[in-house]
């Protein structure tokens, strides 16, 4: 059964990344459709409490745009057994936020920053935020949400020359950098698997500046495969680490625990899923926890082996990344 899951609070954001939507923006999901805090709080107790999840990471769109979310994580930390909480944002916000949700129970955070230099940072989000990101990250460090770590996504003539940068970034404040390989999972369908950059070139442009060494920790259902750093070190001290999400050339599915709940109250079972199961009128039906249990258990059983994209027959689902919780 999944000991993972992924609470996406809402499919509303304020950037605009170019792998993820369109600059104008999505058809958002109503608000009658969105789960209330208290039903959010609910279903997570039941994750925890029937489930066996054992950690609750909660995500977006952009979880910091949530109203609700310092009151839901402090809800989360008060079950028992007390899950391991954390929050994958673009970390706009978060130099206001960082302390109240670390003070609310929030362990970690994972902050998406695709490049260092503004005006990149602009052409690829459509939006004049670098620096709030960059203010997000310091927040969080200084909150104690560690180890802070950065999901970088590089794409073919905007940022893929930017690798060891982002690395030696990454090194001297002591955040822990992964990057990821871009999915078919945008609104636009623009995903090219011609043009993605992959695993291998990531680690080809790293290799050239820095010696990785295989990293001795365990894996386990994690989506980042992990190098130590020859000659750095993290903020606790000990070596520091880089990763790479080879989603599309490495996929993981194999060892994925993970189970997905929308912002509408949806389970997936799988990112990749095309199919969902309806916990929202379930809940708003009247079911009990036991029911609840018993339809989020059915929902997994059909979990496929694995995503696909290489597949000829491949569909994309009709959701995309902001809608799901990446
Ligand atoms: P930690 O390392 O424990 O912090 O977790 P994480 O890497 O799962 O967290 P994060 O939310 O930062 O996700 C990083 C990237 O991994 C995102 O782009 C996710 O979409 C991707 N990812 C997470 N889960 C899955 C999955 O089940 N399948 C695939 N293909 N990608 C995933
Ligand atoms: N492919 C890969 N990663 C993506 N993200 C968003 N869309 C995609 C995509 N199509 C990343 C974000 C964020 C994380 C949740 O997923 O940059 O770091
Ligand atoms: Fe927003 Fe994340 Fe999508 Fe960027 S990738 S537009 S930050 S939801």
């Amino acid at each position: 059964m999944a000991t993972d899951l992924r609470v996406s609070l809402t499919d509303r954001c304020n950037l605009r990344c170019s792998y993820c939507m369109p600059p104008e923006g999505l058809p958002w999901l109503p608000n009658s459709e969105v789960l209330t805090d208290d039903e959010v709080i609910r279903l997570v107790r039941v994750a925890v409490e029937r489930l066996g999840v054992r950690e609750v990471r909660f995500t977006g769109g952009e979880p910091l745009i949530r109203p609700g979310l310092t009151k839901i994580v402090a809800a989360s930390a008060e079950l028992a057994p007390r899950p391991q909480l954390s929050l994958t944002t673009n970390g706009i916000g978060l130099e206001r936020l960082a302390r109240p949700l670390r003070e609310a129970g929030l362990d970690r955070v994972n902050i998406s920053l695709d490049t260092l230099d503004s005006e990149r940072f602009e052409r690829l989000t459509h939006r004049r935020r670098h620096h709030d990101v960059l203010a997000g990250l310091t927040a969080a460090v200084a909150a104690g949400l560690t180890p802070v770590k950065i999901n970088s996504v590089l794409l073919r003539s905007i940022n893929d020359d930017e690798a060891p940068a982002l690395l030696r970034f990454a090194l001297a404040h002591g955040y822990e950098l992964r990057f990821i390989e871009q999915m078919p999972l945008d609104a636009q369908h623009a995903w090219d698997r011609a043009t993605m950059i992959t695993a291998a070139e990531i680690l080809a442009a790293l290799q050239a500046e820095f010696t990785l060494l295989p990293d001795p920790a365990k894996r386990g259902g994690a989506p980042a495969e992990t190098w130590l750093v020859d000659g750095a070190s993290g903020l606790d001290g000990r070596p520091a680490k880089v990763g790479v999400i080879g989603s599309v050339t490495r996929p993981f599915c194999g060892d994925c625990d993970r189970t997905r709940l929308t912002a509408d109250g949806q389970v997936r079972n799988c990112l990749f899923a095309t199919d969902e199961s309806d916990l929202r009128s379930a809940l708003r039906g009247g079911a009990d926890d036991d029911e609840i249990a018993r339809r989020w258990r059915a929902a997994m059983w059909g979990k496929r082996a694995g995503h696909g994209i290489d597949d000829a027959k491949f569909l994309q689902p009709a959701r995309p990344m902001s809608a799901i919780g990446g």
